[in-house]
């Protein structure tokens, strides 16, 4: 038998046995919806407390960290455990699962799915831009100073790699003008990349990336949003914001499954941002020596066999987020931090560092005192309360930082605020 028919011939049996048995897990074992009640807004806490139920989460731990790691809704674990365990009857890798969960994944980032590529993070998403956007040496690249390793790295890595420029702008706390008037004042004829984190990591600012793709397009560089801290944290739509490429954390604030990530690059800009990791899956190529035809879409980006049981747990918790409502989970994670805000202002000392304008905060908030240092007070909150913070050594910035997300209570805060209250009282 030729070496085409034979592979033709086990391509077709496993390719017909995947479906088969992708097409009974879609129909059989998809998970319940998880039940929640009508939201009464008469009694906004039963509705919120039927969500906190879908969390394994023990119920004795009072959580503030989604910034640096969500936890998972039940139903998303479920679906990723189901489809695992399903798939492992036949031993099979699952990857006909993955067209729907792209399309339910760009319905939730406001994309197309040709412009969805799977990662395990925000960080291979970033560094697969920085890796593949077309640069010579000299060439200025523009984030702040407040970016995450996992989107300062790549750049500063390219730095070394290809003699590309880095160049630094301090985010402006009291204003969205002011954010982009730094970044601006910074762009040169040289200027090909500008990042920013959607929400920065430290202090939780909102950076005003409309008005930033404005820019970047009048000015023809590439405008890359970081946005780890803002998928699940808020809506929006990709194709509203404008940017050339966006990537994300699935294990943050939309509490899919760890090592879930996306990466977006708009349609048309595809073939500018070279697909520096390539393999089975990327593209075609039938027989070597041959030509390597790259898919005409995201998929690009992916290579080898993936965990698509993960992904699906991904595509599961998005679904989540909407049952609850996109808009009500943005407005509660605000109302949680503008109520710890609340009680930290009326502590003598304490100084918060995320702005307070509307326009420049979400559902994050970071503070310090000069009572206690930082990492102290990190500890004894873990230690004595059982409240997970995260502490803010960044930039010097020596402080904690709150996460407020959907699953957190108005109780929980208040123990916090009481909490840090006492511990700096008896410093
Ligand atoms: C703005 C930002 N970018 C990137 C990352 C890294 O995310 P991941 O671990 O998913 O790569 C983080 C994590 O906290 C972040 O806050």
């Amino acid at each position: 038998m030729s070496f085409d028919r034979r592979t033709f011939l086990t391509r077709t049996a496993l390719g017909a046995a995947g479906l088969a048995a992708g097409s009974r897990l879609q129909a059989a074992d998809k998970p319940a919806a998880a039940a929640l009640p009508t939201f009464d807004a008469a009694q906004p806490e039963t509705f919120w407390r039927a969500v906190r139920a879908q969390y394994p989460l023990a119920q004795d731990f009072i959580y503030f960290n989604t910034g640096g790691l969500g936890p998972s809704v039940q139903p998303a674990l479920t679906a990723a455990a189901e489809t695992t365990r399903t798939l492992q009857l036949r031993s099979e890798h699952g990857h006909n699962l993955l067209a729907g969960a792209r399309a339910a994944v760009a319905r939730f980032l406001g994309a197309d799915p040709e412009e969805i590529a799977f990662v395990r993070n925000a960080t291979e998403g970033n560094a697969i831009v920085a890796a593949g956007v077309k640069l010579a040496a000299g060439d200025e690249v523009i984030f702040e100073t407040h970016a995450h390793p996992g989107g300062s790295f790549p750049w500063v890595n390219q730095e070394k790699l290809r003699g590309v420029k880095t160049k630094l702008f301090e985010p402006d706390p009291a204003d969205a003008a002011g954010n982009l008037a730094r970044i601006v004042a910074l762009m040169t004829p040289r200027t090909r990349v500008v990042q920013v984190s959607h929400v920065t990591a430290p202090t939780g600012i909102v950076l005003p990336t409309r008005e930033i793709a404005r820019v970047c397009r009048e000015r023809g560089a590439w405008f890359h949003i970081d946005g780890a801290q803002s998928a699940g944290m808020f809506p929006f739509s990709l194709h509203e914001l404008d940017c050339d490429s966006f990537a994300t954390s699935g294990h943050k604030w939309i509490g899919g499954p760890l090592e879930t990530g996306v990466l977006y690059v708009r349609r048309n800009r595809l073939d500018d941002v070279a697909a520096t990791l390539v393999g089975a899956y990327s593209g075609e190529l039938d027989f070597l020596p041959g030509d390597l035809r790259l898919a005409p879409t995201a998929i690009r980006y992916e290579y080898g066999t993936r965990n698509a049981a993960a992904i699906v747990g991904l595509a599961e918790a998005m679904s989540f987020q909407e049952r609850v409502g996109r808009e009500r989970i943005a407005a509660r994670g605000r109302a949680l931090a503008a109520q710890v805000r609340a009680g930290f202002e009326r502590i003598p000392g304490l100084e918060i560092l995320t702005p307070r304008n509307p326009e420049l905060n979400g559902s994050i908030l970071t503070f310090r005192t000069r009572a206690i240092p930082y990492d102290k007070l990190f500890g004894r909150l873990m230690k004595d309360y059982s409240i997970r913070c995260r502490p803010v050594s960044e930039q010097k910035l020596d402080a904690l930082r709150v996460s407020t997300h959907l699953f957190n209570s108005p109780t929980e805060c208040a123990a916090l605020v009481e909490a840090v209250e006492k511990i700096v009282r008896t410093a």
